[in-house]
């Protein structure tokens, strides 16, 4: 079945197959075709053009719209057990989000919840989240377990994680976060915990085949680098690629644990030096910025200026999760990186598209208008520029949502 968009008043986020990535400057093109007509073979992107449009089994008259290339989330935490405003309430009264997380709240919190409920209902409560992001232009996302912290939940985490990847049409690469924090029965015995994550929980989801990453929470407070190192080492045994939160709370080295173990990407990074930067050049580790994370938990943005400047490639990611970013909304996340990190639209575009993609390993499949690629995109209505975008960040542009190839809005 052929599909062909026609009238596209601009066709934006073409990128030439192969290329898995924008770094430095490059990460200013955000390549673009006016008055174009683009087809779609079955799930897949076939051609594009300017000039009349080829004969197809279904046309559709984009009229004037303009058409991006679906968000990649390359960092959420979505499937988890009801919400946690009452730590949002605690924050506004002063506590931070250490002080909430030391006195049994925060991830903790989390996994009693997620304890208490049955797959089936997790399941559901995920589901509208993906929905949401879906119809916020999401087309394929990274999700996380690390909110089971004992092997039988956190396998439940990621089979809801697979369920959804069976049974919805937007891409997912799951990832195993056992190491998230350190579980209520094992409080005050830190390494048995590491030791449980290594001996037991990396098998039984290698086993079952469960996860594609390994992510670890490296920052102080939670693991630390020697932990993470053997947590990593051991997930890249079972053919897992690391990924890392770092950096969030204190320069606390994970930025260079993850680059020496060939991590897909860090992430958080608001607490960066030279050092970290130096770290990552000349690297295939995606510096990953959150800024809803910045934004929620008023903790300073990951100085991603600097870091394009000094050449590396960034993605930006919504961290969608219920205690320091419960929103996934990626268009707010562009926003964000215009206003606070001062990227250019072009960048923070790549940042959300193209690299979002690199940060998950999805390059080949998602992340841009390229043939070959997964037919996920979305038409918005005409813009005087596309630095209109993440400049009018709360005018509802997105009007339709296709994902492989399907309209489904
Ligand atoms: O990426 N920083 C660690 N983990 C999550 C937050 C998890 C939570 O608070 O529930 C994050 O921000
Ligand atoms: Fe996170």
């Amino acid at each position: 079945m052929r599909l062909v968009i026609k009238h596209i008043g601009l066709l934006t986020g073409l990128a030439e197959p192969g290329l898995d990535r924008r770094e430095g400057r490059a990460m200013n093109d955000f390549p673009t075709l006016a008055d174009a007509w683009l087809s779609v073979e079955g799930e897949r992107i076939a051609a594009y053009g300017t000039g009349e449009a080829p004969e197809a089994d279904e046309t559709v008259d984009a009229g004037g719209r303009w058409l991006f290339p679906s968000f990649c989330d390359a960092h959420t935490h979505l499937v988890y057990a009801g919400s946690r405003e009452q730590e949002f309430l605690d924050k506004i009264n002063g506590l931070s989000y250490e002080e909430i997380a030391r006195r049994g709240g925060g991830i903790l919190n989390s996994a009693d919840r997620l304890h208490e409920t049955s797959e089936e209902e997790l399941y559901r409560q995920a589901m509208e989240r993906i929905g949401e992001v879906v119809r916020m232009g999401t087309g394929c996302v990274e999700i996380k377990s690390g909110y089971g912290l004992r092997t039988e939940d956190e396998l439940k985490m990621l089979r809801v994680i697979r369920r959804i990847r069976e049974t919805s049409p937007i891409g997912v690469k799951a990832t195993f976060l056992g190491a998230h924090a350190v579980g209520r029965a094992y409080a005050g015995r830190q390494a048995e915990y590491v030791d449980l994550v290594c001996r037991e929980m990396l098998p039984a989801v290698a086993e079952e085949g469960l996860a594609e990453f390994v992510d670890v929470f490296c920052d102080e407070g939670f693991f630390t680098v020697e932990e993470t190192a053997r947590i990593l080492e051991t997930g890249l045994r079972y053919g897992l690629t690391p990924k890392i939160h770092a950096n969030e709370l204190a320069v606390s080295g994970g930025v260079q644990v993850g680059v020496r173990y060939g991590a897909a990407s860090v992430d958080h990074l608001e607490r960066t030096t030279d050092a970290e930067i130096e770290a990552l050049r000349g690297t295939r580790t995606m510096a990953t910025g959150l800024p809803g994370a910045s934004f929620f938990l008023g903790m300073p943005y990951a100085p991603v200026r600097r870091m394009v400047d000094a050449g590396l490639g960034v993605a930006l990611a919504s961290d969608y999760n219920p205690g320091s970013s419960p929103s996934g909304n990626m268009r707010m996340v562009m926003a964000m990186g215009c206003i606070r990190m001062r990227l250019t639209p072009a960048e923070a575009l790549n940042a959300v598209t193209l690299n979002g993609a690199a940060a998950m390993n999805a390059s080949a499949d998602y992340g841009s208008v390229t043939v070959g690629k997964v037919a996920n995109f979305f038409l918005t209505r005409p813009m005087p520029s596309l630095a209109f975008f993440p400049y009018a960040y709360q005018t509802p542009l997105i009007e339709q949502v296709y994902l492989r190839g399907a309209r489904v809005d």
